[in-house]
């Protein structure tokens, strides 16, 4: 069996066709690990720092803005949220999700009154998130918290208290 001798032609066919398979790999790879390989989830049992201990004071909630960041499907989305932070008598931090119990409104602080409030049906929590008053069916939702280096940081999810 004689072997053809290499021609222009057929050296030009074969560059081209490497050259289509090199534009398919440089299109396919990408989208197939886009499709395959989810991203970490980097909200899953991190902390989050939100702030200092000595920007608070015992009696004196204050709600902390911060960026949490978490992986919707195959996307990350970083969002501006806040928590409410408490530093008790003892120096320990409470963390509250900001979100009231009932259908997730946004409450606030009324340090007249020494209770946290939600305008939207009238619950009423006691600064150690118990419900004092309205349609509210649980305490507030706290998060973990942890102190280091006079930092404070929070778990990446509220636990339902109660
Ligand atoms: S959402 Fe807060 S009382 Fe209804």
């Amino acid at each position: 069996m004689s072997q053809e001798p290499q021609t222009r032609r057929g050296f030009y066919v074969a560059a081209i066709n490497m050259l289509g398979a090199a534009i398919a790999a440089a299109v396919a790879i990408p989208a197939a690990a886009y499709l395959l390989i989810r991203p970490k989830n980097t909200s899953d049992g991190n902390w989050i720092e939100v702030g200092s201990v000595d920007q608070l004071r015992p009696g004196k909630p204050e709600q902390v803005l911060y960026e949490r960041k978490y992986v919707d499907g195959w996307k990350k989305v970083t969002e501006k949220t806040s928590v409410w932070l408490v530093k008790n008598a003892d120096q320990s931090i409470t963390a509250f999700n900001p979100a009231c119990t009932h259908l997730a409104c946004p409450y606030h602080w009324v340090d007249e009154r020494k209770q946290f409030v939600c305008p939207c049906h009238d619950s009423v929590f006691s600064i150690d998130g118990k419900v004092l008053g309205g349609p509210a069916p649980r305490p507030l939702d706290r998060y973990l918290t942890k102190i280091e280096d006079g930092k404070v940081s929070i778990g990446s999810q509220a636990i339902e208290q109660g």
